[in-house]
């Protein structure tokens, strides 16, 4: 068997004529044809509070090993110094190719120059890299519909929208609060755009009303993605806004999964309840955390957004044979991710709206998560 793959011999270089990244990645070596088997994958990953990343990098990890490659995997912390230095490493130790979740999307633009001089080829992973002409490809999620499906979440928790996205008639008017997430992620931007689009109509009209009067994302963003920040932020606007959590605040758009705690966390230590039912605001998430997951099947956070982080690995994982065959990867979308300096063609992947009555078929089954797991709050 190893034999069989051994055989699959690359013209790497001698394919794409060696144009830079882009060409696949021969550790800059040129004319040996170089074997899956005798190939490094670098993979940089931003940190490991998350639990999402930490489920990437296995993800990305085994399925690099099952396809033959060698893998150096390394979390950051996220810490930008840190990310740089270990790319920094992973080139010096002879990466083949490298596959990069950045933490800041403009911070990498000096290792990726290196990189590409030793014709190692990117794969942007989930975060688009920005300013640099040296990312060959990104695989991700079709992140403006992640932010569709996030104000969708929140009016439907309202009850603005039924299950099916239907208008039902309710006008509210409700009390909302705005979340986004790091300024220096490139989703952000697009997260927010989907979910500000599908709630502004409803501004408009004044459905939904923002006490805090902060609907700008530069005034609602959250530095790393933190929990705590959030809940700051959550108890700061509560104290200015709604009579220190005596005046009916109704939802909040919430980003991800860990703001969605900490917001939740400033609501019920604020004394709206405990529950959705016990008038505990609406709160959407993304990342099927399984903490959250928890949350949203006790009816305490409203919904999450499900990106299966198992397929992402696997489309970063196609993208990674294909340079190393001197192919490029397949794209689906060849417009939309201009980083500045090119647009990078893309793979992008759907996501799911998850709340309480869809944990089973959408998480339980596709095994993302036991049923164990789901009422424990935690992974095993
Ligand atoms: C990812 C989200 C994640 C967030 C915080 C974003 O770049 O696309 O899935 O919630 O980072 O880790």
């Amino acid at each position: 068997m190893a034999m069989a793959a051994g055989a699959t011999m690359i013209g790497a270089l001698a394919a794409c004529g060696g144009s830079g990244a882009g060409g696949a990645g021969a550790g800059g070596g040129g004319e040996e044809p170089q074997s899956i088997e005798d190939m490094t994958v670098g993979v940089a990953m931003p940190t490991e509070t998350s639990e999402r990343w930490i489920a990437d990098g296995a993800a990305v990890e085994s399925q690099l090993e099952e396809a033959g490659f060698e893998v150096d995997l390394q979390f950051a912390n996220d810490d930008i110094p840190t990310q740089q230095q270990q790319i920094d490493q992973m080139i010096t130790k002879g990466a083949d190719i490298l596959i990069v979740a950045s933490i800041d999307g403009t911070a990498l633009a000096n290792q990726l120059k290196a990189a590409a001089n030793q014709d190692i080829p990117i794969i942007a992973y989930d975060r688009l890299i920005n300013g640099t002409e040296n990312v060959d490809h990104y695989v991700t999620f079709d992140n403006y519909q992640v932010g569709v499906q996030q104000g969708t979440s929140l009016l439907r928790g309202l009850g603005v929208l039924d299950e099916n996205g239907e208008e039902t008639g309710e006008e509210g008017p409700f009390a909302i609060e705005l979340f986004a997430g790091s300024p220096d992620d490139n989703n952000t931007a697009f997260f927010w755009q989907g979910a500000i689009d599908t709630l502004q109509p409803y501004l408009d009209s004044g459905v939904l009303e923002v006490a805090s009067g902060q609907t700008e994302m530069d005034q609602v963003t959250t530095l790393r993605w933190s929990q705590e920040t959030a809940q700051k932020r959550m108890e700061d606007l509560l104290t200015a806004h709604y009579g220190g959590g005596k005046e009916q605040l109704d939802g909040v758009l919430s980003p991800y999964d860990g703001i969605s705690r900490g917001i939740i966390t400033a609501l019920q230590n604020a004394g709206y309840g405990d529950t959705i039912e016990d008038g505990l605001p609406v709160t959407s998430g993304q990342d099927a955390e399984i903490a959250s997951v928890k949350l949203i099947d006790t009816g305490v956070q409203f919904a999450t957004i499900f990106k299966d982080t198992r397929k992402l690995a696997t489309q970063a994982v196609e993208a990674a044979e294909s340079f190393a065959k001197g192919e490029d990867p397949e794209a689906n979308d060849t417009e939309t991710y201009d980083n500045g300096k090119k647009v990078v063609p893309a793979f992008l992947l759907e996501s799911d709206i998850v709340v309480a009555e869809n944990i089973e078929p959408l998480l339980v089954d596709s095994g993302y998560w036991t049923a164990e797991e789901v009422e424990a709050g935690q992974g095993d």
